[in-house]
């Protein structure tokens, strides 16, 4: 049985996320751009619908856009907190809610993220079930019957149907409709032309966006058909018509021919559509391409095997910076003051990304393009913490400046630097303890924003229970208003603001004096303290239980010690232990769970 596949695409993305910023641009025409580097303006990233018919399109500059369509809205991409960098985190988080709608229809659908704003769907398990259920309970004839007004924006792929009007468009449907209850297979692609419908209706419903889909028997046809009627539409693709379809396709449109390997299938074969590589003879196909002319023969009857992968997250996360020409970094200040802001940028990445997808990158690759090589490495990310991050590169790249005067700040760095790309990747499940804290803050913070944003959205993703793997708190830790973490050298502190006041819970009942472990200098911030290590009452509160019941049970025996020793002191002076018992500054430091917490893992 062949597979039922679909690809959802969403239509001039970037540009519908702007429209949806700024309601008054929706149904106007709005160009998305690059923001200008070095005074010249960036290039046009997406283009609205209602722009395309004045001939804006992308990769066209700025000022040509304006003279085709001078009404045109500019919407410029946000540039990063660091680096001087693109900022493109809010198409990201728009993406991310795009793909809550599809990780959440049916689990029996597996959903790949195929780009930021595309995704393969493959439906045939979800489809045979349907199937199996309407013939159990009596319901496909009537499934049937009314299958085309749940089909309001479909349209057939048969060749004729670039051509059509709507009244056409039903025509062609209806027949297809009609056919399929002679054929299983027509069916299973039935019901996943009106279930992509539903799952398009339900990412406009949720996110406000529109969409567009391909629905056919695998990646390649989906992938194909679904530009076929843009926007707002989705086209259906039956194995009957795929060879029709194929015959008249430009090579360039499919799936993986879109670059060099199209454009060298068609110089020697000397062909542009598809369809045309079956009417080359064998054995000069095989000189051509001898060892692929059987993918080549495969791709022009429409086979193609390739799973749906269920894969939900990018491998990688990175950024990059080009210094063409004579912006390359030429001194070893310029090197730092960039590696510096490139690894603000990434860690800040990281951790939207820890927190939203519960996982922690293991590797870190570096990149220096040089005009006398790329020199890459590998290394092993021991925190997310950008200064930690920072010297891990700076002591791994500080020894590729080949400058004999090497060495301080103000060196020369040769040779000089054409581009900087710092990646992380190979993701863990999960994430280490000494960054749960700060990630449950930020979640909370987010979920906040997000429930505040759009009421609509589901805050139990069905991932929220991987968070915290802990049993929860007794009482929910409110996030503080502003946290910063802070080095002392070798510890780091979550430092919270002490005016934190509505979200922060009253001070526990125990007054201070009755716990000499309190040292209670200002009014507004409390510490603790216990050997040596102080932390203030509200971060004490945040910890993750099981650190917390270690450090509470620390100081129970301090302050059992403290008691012991102040009676003995008191009952018996002859009879005192030098050494026996130690006051808490005097304890030796043995704080495994904290130190394991506030470690810097380098
Ligand atoms: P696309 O899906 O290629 O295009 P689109 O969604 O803008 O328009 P269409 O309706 O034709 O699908 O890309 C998705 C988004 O990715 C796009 O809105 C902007 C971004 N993008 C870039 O930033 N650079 C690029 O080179 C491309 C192709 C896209
Ligand atoms: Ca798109
Ligand atoms: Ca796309």
């Amino acid at each position: 049985m062949r597979r039922v596949i679909s690809l959802i695409d969403m239509d001039c993305f970037y540009a519908q996320v702007e429209q949806r910023d700024q309601p008054s641009l929706w149904g106007k025409p709005v160009i998305v751009v690059q923001h200008s580097r070095q005074g010249v303006e960036g290039g046009i990233l997406a283009v609205s619908y209602e722009a395309r018919p004045f001939g804006v399109k992308r990769g066209m500059t700025v000022s040509d856009a304006k003279q085709k369509c001078p009404q045109i809205t500019i919407c410029h991409v946000p540039i990063g907190e660091y680096a001087d960098k693109a900022d493109i985190q809010k198409y990201r988080d728009a993406s991310a809610e795009v793909f809550r709608v599809l990780n959440n229809f049916d689990s029996s659908i597996i959903v790949e993220k195929a780009s930021v704003d595309e995704a393969f769907l493959d439906l045939s398990a979800y489809t045979a079930q349907k199937l199996d259920e309407m013939r159990e309970n009596g319901t496909l004839e009537e499934f049937v019957e009314t299958a085309l007004s749940q089909l309001p924006s479909t349209h057939l792929a048969n060749g004729q149907d670039f051509a059509e009007n709507d009244h056409l468009r039903e025509q062609f449907l209806s027949e297809f409709i009609q056919n399929s209850t002679y054929s299983d297979e027509n069916l299973l692609l039935l019901i996943a032309a009106c279930t992509v419908e539903t799952i398009r209706k339900r990412i406009r419903d949720e996110t406000q966006f529109y969409c567009s889909a391909g629905v056919g028997n695998n990646k390649m046809m989906a992938k194909l058909v679904c530009a076929r009627h843009k926007p707002r539409q989705q086209t259906l693709i039956p194995w009957k018509y795929v060879r029709e379809i194929l015959r008249l396709t430009p090579i360039g449109d499919v799936r993986g021919f879109g670059g060099k390997f199209g454009n060298r299938v068609q110089e020697m074969l000397n062909i542009s559509l598809m369809g045309e590589i079956l009417e080359i003879e064998w054995h000069l196909l095989i000189e051509a391409f001898p060892d692929q002319h059987e993918y080549l023969r495969a791709v022009a009857e429409g086979l193609d095997d390739e799973p749906v992968r269920p894969r939900r997250e990018s491998s990688s996360i990175a950024v990059s910076k080009n210094f063409p020409g004579k912006s390359a970094i030429r001194t070893t200040r310029e090197m730092r003051k960039w590696v510096e802001g490139l690894v603000k940028e990434l860690a800040k990445r990281l951790v939207v990304d820890q927190v939203e997808n519960k996982r922690t990158a293991e590797n870190l690759v570096y990149s220096l393009l040089t005009e006398e090589g790329k020199p890459q490495k590998t290394l092993k990310i021991g925190s997310y913490l950008p200064n930690s991050l920072f010297e891990l590169i700076w002591t791994a790249i500080r020894g590729l400046n080949r400058s004999n005067l090497a060495g301080n700040e103000d060196s020369p760095w040769t040779p000089p630097v054409l581009n900087i790309s710092l990646s992380a990747s190979r993701f863990q499940p999960g994430v280490p303890i000494q960054n749960r804290v700060i990630t449950e803050w930020l979640g909370e913070k987010k979920r906040k924003k997000e429930a505040r944003m759009n009421a609509v959205y589901d805050e139990n993703d069905g991932r929220e229970d991987v968070i915290i793997e802990e049993p929860p708190l007794p009482k929910p830790a409110p996030p503080p208003k502003s946290t910063r973490i802070v080095f002392d050298g070798s510890h780091e502190c979550i430092v919270l603001d002490s005016e934190s006041d509505e979200d922060v819970d009253p001070p526990p009942p125990s007054p201070p004096h009755r716990n000499p472990f309190f040292l209670n200098r200002q009014p507004e911030i409390e510490y603790i303290q216990v050997g040596g290590e102080r932390i203030s009452r509200q971060a004490f509160r945040h910890l993750p239980p099981d650190v917390k019941k270690q450090y509470e049970h620390r100081i129970a025996l301090e302050e059992a010690r403290l008691l012991k020793s102040k009676a003995e002191a008191k009952g018996s002076i002859g009879r005192k232990r030098a050494g026996s018992i130690k006051s808490p500054a005097q304890q030796p430091k043995k704080l495994k769970p904290l130190e394991a917490f506030f470690k810097k893992k380098n």
